[in-house]
Protein backbone atom coordinates (compact mmCIF):
# COMPACT_ATOMS: atom_id res chain seq x y z
CA UNK A 1 0.00 0.00 0.00
CA UNK A 2 1.15 3.40 -0.97
CA UNK A 3 1.97 5.82 2.30
CA UNK A 4 2.84 8.54 0.35
CA UNK A 5 -0.04 11.23 1.36
CA UNK A 6 1.02 14.93 0.40
CA UNK A 7 -1.01 16.83 -2.25
CA UNK A 8 1.48 19.21 -2.55
CA UNK A 9 5.28 19.27 -2.96
CA UNK A 10 6.84 22.44 -1.06
CA UNK A 11 9.55 21.91 0.67
CA UNK A 12 11.78 19.33 2.20
CA UNK A 13 12.27 20.87 5.66
CA UNK A 14 8.53 19.28 6.59
CA UNK A 15 8.87 16.42 4.40
CA UNK A 16 9.56 13.00 6.41
CA UNK A 17 12.61 10.50 5.86
CA UNK A 18 10.27 7.77 4.65
CA UNK A 19 8.52 9.75 1.83
CA UNK A 20 11.86 11.12 1.00
CA UNK A 21 13.23 7.73 0.89
CA UNK A 22 9.76 6.75 -1.30
CA UNK A 23 10.01 9.57 -3.69
CA UNK A 24 13.52 8.13 -4.53
CA UNK A 25 13.02 4.38 -4.46
CA UNK A 26 10.20 5.04 -6.91
CA UNK A 27 12.35 7.56 -8.98
CA UNK A 28 15.10 4.35 -9.84
CA UNK A 29 12.68 2.60 -12.07
CA UNK A 30 11.31 6.07 -13.68
CA UNK A 31 15.41 6.66 -14.46
CA UNK A 32 15.52 3.40 -16.12
CA UNK A 33 12.18 3.83 -18.08
CA UNK A 34 13.62 7.46 -18.93
CA UNK A 35 16.84 5.49 -20.63
CA UNK A 36 14.74 3.14 -22.14
CA UNK A 37 13.77 2.75 -25.98
CA UNK A 38 9.68 2.94 -25.34
CA UNK A 39 10.06 6.34 -22.36
CA UNK A 40 6.48 6.87 -22.49
CA UNK A 41 3.46 5.68 -20.45
CA UNK A 42 -0.02 6.56 -20.01
CA UNK A 43 -0.04 6.75 -16.29
CA UNK A 44 -0.94 10.23 -16.36
CA UNK A 45 -3.10 10.08 -19.16
CA UNK A 46 -6.01 12.91 -19.16
CA UNK A 47 -4.48 14.94 -16.42
CA UNK A 48 -3.06 18.50 -17.31
CA UNK A 49 0.16 19.59 -15.62
CA UNK A 50 1.21 23.39 -15.97
CA UNK A 51 4.62 24.96 -15.60
CA UNK A 52 3.86 28.48 -13.92
CA UNK A 53 7.52 29.99 -13.80
CA UNK A 54 8.05 34.16 -12.96
CA UNK A 55 12.06 33.66 -12.77
CA UNK A 56 14.42 31.66 -15.86
CA UNK A 57 14.92 27.96 -15.94
CA UNK A 58 16.32 25.68 -18.18
CA UNK A 59 16.56 22.60 -16.22
CA UNK A 60 14.05 22.60 -13.97
CA UNK A 61 11.15 23.88 -15.97
CA UNK A 62 12.10 21.49 -19.64
CA UNK A 63 12.46 18.35 -17.39
CA UNK A 64 8.93 18.69 -15.50
CA UNK A 65 8.10 19.06 -18.82
CA UNK A 66 9.62 16.08 -20.10
CA UNK A 67 8.63 13.85 -16.97
CA UNK A 68 4.71 14.72 -17.69
CA UNK A 69 4.63 14.29 -21.13
CA UNK A 70 6.57 10.33 -20.34
CA UNK A 71 4.04 9.87 -17.96
CA UNK A 72 0.98 10.96 -20.61
CA UNK A 73 0.10 14.34 -19.01
CA UNK A 74 -0.29 17.33 -20.87
CA UNK A 75 1.62 20.18 -20.41
CA UNK A 76 0.75 23.96 -20.61
CA UNK A 77 3.67 26.27 -20.11
CA UNK A 78 2.33 29.59 -19.07
CA UNK A 79 4.26 32.59 -20.54
CA UNK A 80 4.24 35.02 -17.78
CA UNK A 81 5.66 37.71 -19.59
CA UNK A 82 2.29 37.30 -21.75
CA UNK A 83 0.19 36.25 -18.59
CA UNK A 84 -2.94 38.72 -17.05
CA UNK A 85 -0.33 39.13 -14.31
CA UNK A 86 1.29 42.23 -16.53
CA UNK A 87 -2.47 43.85 -16.34
CA UNK A 88 -2.62 44.06 -12.51
CA UNK A 89 -3.90 40.74 -11.61
CA UNK A 90 -2.78 39.19 -8.52
CA UNK A 91 -0.59 36.14 -8.11
CA UNK A 92 -3.23 34.41 -6.17
CA UNK A 93 -5.74 35.01 -8.63
CA UNK A 94 -3.69 33.61 -11.32
CA UNK A 95 -3.27 30.67 -9.44
CA UNK A 96 -7.20 30.55 -9.06
CA UNK A 97 -7.67 31.27 -12.80
CA UNK A 98 -5.32 28.30 -13.47
CA UNK A 99 -7.18 26.31 -10.69
CA UNK A 100 -10.87 26.78 -12.18
CA UNK A 101 -9.43 24.68 -15.50
CA UNK A 102 -9.47 21.62 -13.60
CA UNK A 103 -5.67 21.37 -13.76
CA UNK A 104 -4.11 18.88 -11.60
CA UNK A 105 -0.55 20.04 -11.19
CA UNK A 106 0.91 23.61 -10.47
CA UNK A 107 4.59 23.76 -10.85
CA UNK A 108 5.27 27.16 -10.34
CA UNK A 109 8.63 29.00 -9.14
CA UNK A 110 8.55 32.46 -8.01
CA UNK A 111 11.57 34.94 -6.89
CA UNK A 112 9.70 35.46 -3.82
CA UNK A 113 10.12 33.05 -0.52
CA UNK A 114 7.33 31.44 0.64
CA UNK A 115 4.99 31.97 -2.98
CA UNK A 116 4.16 28.37 -3.62
CA UNK A 117 3.26 27.76 0.32
CA UNK A 118 1.13 30.58 0.11
CA UNK A 119 -1.35 29.92 -2.70
CA UNK A 120 -1.42 26.02 -1.92
CA UNK A 121 -4.22 25.92 0.93
CA UNK A 122 -6.57 28.30 -1.62
CA UNK A 123 -6.29 25.47 -4.90
CA UNK A 124 -7.93 22.41 -5.54
CA UNK A 125 -4.20 21.36 -7.49
CA UNK A 126 -1.34 19.78 -6.24
CA UNK A 127 1.11 22.47 -6.28
CA UNK A 128 4.80 21.88 -6.59
CA UNK A 129 7.43 24.37 -5.76
CA UNK A 130 10.37 24.50 -8.17
CA UNK A 131 12.68 27.27 -6.46
CA UNK A 132 11.23 29.96 -4.01
CA UNK A 133 13.38 32.94 -3.72
CA UNK A 134 16.01 32.14 -1.41
CA UNK A 135 14.42 29.43 0.26
CA UNK A 136 13.82 25.95 -0.71
CA UNK A 137 14.01 23.59 -3.71
CA UNK A 138 12.65 20.94 -3.52
CA UNK A 139 13.53 18.62 -6.45
CA UNK A 140 16.63 19.76 -6.25
CA UNK A 141 17.78 18.21 -3.64
CA UNK A 142 15.74 15.14 -4.30
CA UNK A 143 17.75 14.46 -7.48
CA UNK A 144 21.02 15.55 -6.07
CA UNK A 145 19.83 13.39 -3.07
CA UNK A 146 19.03 10.60 -5.74
CA UNK A 147 22.35 10.89 -7.62
CA UNK A 148 24.62 10.73 -4.28
CA UNK A 149 22.64 7.65 -3.81
CA UNK A 150 23.42 5.97 -6.96
CA UNK A 151 26.82 5.93 -6.12
CA UNK A 152 27.44 6.02 -2.78
CA UNK A 153 24.41 3.65 -1.73
CA UNK A 154 23.71 5.24 1.59
CA UNK A 155 23.91 9.06 2.93
CA UNK A 156 24.60 8.27 6.22
CA UNK A 157 27.97 8.90 7.30
CA UNK A 158 29.09 10.74 4.15
CA UNK A 159 30.81 14.21 4.12
CA UNK A 160 29.03 16.36 2.68
CA UNK A 161 30.80 20.07 1.29
CA UNK A 162 28.35 22.56 0.21
CA UNK A 163 30.47 25.52 -1.18
CA UNK A 164 29.81 29.33 -2.52
CA UNK A 165 26.93 31.68 -2.13
CA UNK A 166 25.14 30.02 0.44
CA UNK A 167 23.39 33.08 1.40
CA UNK A 168 21.22 33.11 -1.58
CA UNK A 169 20.78 29.53 -2.47
CA UNK A 170 17.81 27.51 -2.30
CA UNK A 171 19.33 24.44 -3.29
CA UNK A 172 21.95 24.80 -0.25
CA UNK A 173 19.13 24.86 2.08
CA UNK A 174 17.09 22.67 0.90
CA UNK A 175 20.31 19.98 0.78
CA UNK A 176 21.18 20.77 4.20
CA UNK A 177 17.49 20.05 5.49
CA UNK A 178 17.85 16.26 2.80
CA UNK A 179 21.02 15.84 3.99
CA UNK A 180 20.95 16.06 7.40
CA UNK A 181 17.67 13.80 8.30
CA UNK A 182 19.71 11.27 6.75
CA UNK A 183 22.76 11.30 9.01
CA UNK A 184 25.30 13.00 6.86
CA UNK A 185 27.81 15.15 7.65
CA UNK A 186 27.45 18.57 5.99
CA UNK A 187 29.63 21.38 5.70
CA UNK A 188 28.94 25.17 3.99
CA UNK A 189 32.41 26.48 2.70
CA UNK A 190 31.49 30.41 2.10
CA UNK A 191 32.98 33.51 2.62
CA UNK A 192 31.88 35.25 5.04
CA UNK A 193 29.56 37.68 2.85
CA UNK A 194 27.77 34.91 1.65
CA UNK A 195 26.89 32.96 4.53
CA UNK A 196 24.87 34.75 7.64
CA UNK A 197 24.70 32.81 11.02
CA UNK A 198 20.57 31.99 10.22
CA UNK A 199 22.00 30.03 6.96
CA UNK A 200 23.68 27.58 9.24
CA UNK A 201 21.47 25.21 9.97
CA UNK A 202 21.74 22.89 12.82
CA UNK A 203 24.32 19.95 12.67
CA UNK A 204 25.71 21.71 10.02
CA UNK A 205 29.53 23.29 10.15
CA UNK A 206 30.86 26.41 8.63
CA UNK A 207 34.15 26.50 7.13
CA UNK A 208 35.50 29.80 5.00
CA UNK A 209 38.57 27.98 3.46
CA UNK A 210 38.57 25.32 0.65
CA UNK A 211 41.52 23.46 2.41
CA UNK A 212 39.88 22.81 5.61
CA UNK A 213 36.60 22.27 4.18
CA UNK A 214 37.09 19.59 1.60
CA UNK A 215 39.02 17.53 3.71
CA UNK A 216 38.03 14.32 3.23
CA UNK A 217 34.75 15.35 1.37
CA UNK A 218 33.03 12.57 0.03
CA UNK A 219 30.90 14.74 -2.44
CA UNK A 220 31.39 18.64 -3.36
CA UNK A 221 28.59 20.66 -4.05
CA UNK A 222 29.35 23.88 -5.61
CA UNK A 223 27.22 27.17 -6.01
CA UNK A 224 26.84 29.83 -8.47
CA UNK A 225 27.28 33.12 -7.31
CA UNK A 226 23.43 34.41 -7.81
CA UNK A 227 23.49 38.63 -8.79
CA UNK A 228 20.29 38.46 -9.00
CA UNK A 229 18.98 38.21 -5.81
CA UNK A 230 21.67 41.06 -5.01
CA UNK A 231 21.38 44.78 -4.81
CA UNK A 232 23.89 46.02 -6.93
CA UNK A 233 27.37 46.67 -6.00
CA UNK A 234 26.91 44.75 -3.18
CA UNK A 235 29.42 41.83 -4.54
CA UNK A 236 32.63 44.24 -4.47
CA UNK A 237 34.80 40.99 -4.76
CA UNK A 238 36.40 40.64 -8.12
CA UNK A 239 35.38 37.66 -9.50
CA UNK A 240 38.81 36.60 -10.25
CA UNK A 241 39.60 36.81 -6.46
CA UNK A 242 36.80 34.98 -5.65
CA UNK A 243 38.08 32.10 -8.05
CA UNK A 244 41.25 31.63 -6.37
CA UNK A 245 39.88 31.52 -2.85
CA UNK A 246 36.40 29.74 -3.78
CA UNK A 247 36.54 28.56 -7.36
CA UNK A 248 36.94 24.58 -7.27
CA UNK A 249 39.78 22.92 -9.10
CA UNK A 250 41.82 20.03 -9.68
CA UNK A 251 44.06 21.17 -7.00
CA UNK A 252 41.92 22.48 -4.51
CA UNK A 253 39.92 18.97 -4.70
CA UNK A 254 42.98 16.98 -3.88
CA UNK A 255 42.83 17.39 -0.45
CA UNK A 256 39.17 15.39 -0.87
CA UNK A 257 38.27 11.99 -0.93
CA UNK A 258 39.73 10.47 -3.95
CA UNK A 259 36.73 8.96 -5.39
CA UNK A 260 34.52 12.43 -4.54
CA UNK A 261 31.50 13.13 -6.51
CA UNK A 262 31.84 16.76 -8.07
CA UNK A 263 28.01 17.77 -8.33
CA UNK A 264 26.93 21.60 -9.18
CA UNK A 265 23.12 22.17 -9.79
CA UNK A 266 23.86 24.55 -12.39
CA UNK A 267 23.31 26.91 -14.03
CA UNK A 268 27.11 27.33 -13.91
CA UNK A 269 29.65 30.48 -14.21
CA UNK A 270 32.70 28.45 -16.09
CA UNK A 271 36.10 29.32 -14.33
CA UNK A 272 34.11 31.44 -11.46
CA UNK A 273 32.43 28.77 -8.94
CA UNK A 274 34.58 25.76 -11.06
CA UNK A 275 37.06 25.43 -13.79
CA UNK A 276 35.87 24.26 -16.65
CA UNK A 277 38.06 21.30 -16.99
CA UNK A 278 37.27 19.86 -13.27
CA UNK A 279 33.43 20.69 -14.78
CA UNK A 280 33.62 18.70 -17.99
CA UNK A 281 36.15 16.03 -15.89
CA UNK A 282 34.17 12.88 -17.06
CA UNK A 283 35.46 11.03 -13.89
CA UNK A 284 35.16 13.76 -10.94
CA UNK A 285 31.79 15.93 -12.41
CA UNK A 286 28.31 14.44 -11.89
CA UNK A 287 26.85 17.59 -13.61
CA UNK A 288 25.16 15.62 -16.42
CA UNK A 289 23.95 12.67 -14.48
CA UNK A 290 22.41 15.59 -12.18
CA UNK A 291 20.38 16.53 -15.06
CA UNK A 292 19.22 13.06 -16.47
CA UNK A 293 18.59 11.93 -12.61
CA UNK A 294 16.23 15.20 -12.62
CA UNK A 295 13.71 13.79 -15.09
CA UNK A 296 13.36 10.42 -13.45
CA UNK A 297 12.75 12.22 -10.02
CA UNK A 298 10.09 14.49 -11.16
CA UNK A 299 8.37 11.40 -13.24
CA UNK A 300 8.37 9.95 -9.29
CA UNK A 301 7.39 13.60 -7.57
CA UNK A 302 3.97 13.52 -10.46
CA UNK A 303 3.28 9.99 -10.14
CA UNK A 304 3.18 10.20 -6.20
CA UNK A 305 1.04 13.29 -6.04
CA UNK A 306 -1.35 12.72 -9.17
CA UNK A 307 -2.02 9.28 -8.79
CA UNK A 308 -4.28 8.10 -5.02
N1 LIG B 1 19.05 23.83 -11.06
C1 LIG B 1 18.12 24.66 -11.54
O1 LIG B 1 17.14 25.03 -10.87
O2 LIG B 1 18.36 25.06 -12.82
P1 LIG B 1 17.39 25.98 -13.69
O3 LIG B 1 17.39 27.35 -13.08
O4 LIG B 1 17.95 25.93 -15.09
O5 LIG B 1 16.00 25.38 -13.61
Amino acid sequence: MRTFQHRHLLDIERLPVADITAILNLAEQYVDQNRADNRKTNKLNGKTVVNLFFEPSTRTRTSFEIAAKRLGADVVNIPVEHSSTKKGETFLDTVQTLDAMQIDALIIRHNEDGVPQFVAPHLRTAVINAGDGKHEHPTQALTDAFTIRTHKKNLQGLTVAICGDIAHSRVARSNMHLLTKFGAEVRLIAPSYFVTPKDVLPGVELFDDMATGLKDADVVMMLRIQHERMAQGEFAVSLKDYHQRFGLDHKKLAVAKPDVLVMHPGPVNRDVEITSALADDPKLSFIHEQVEFGVGVKMAVLDLLLTK
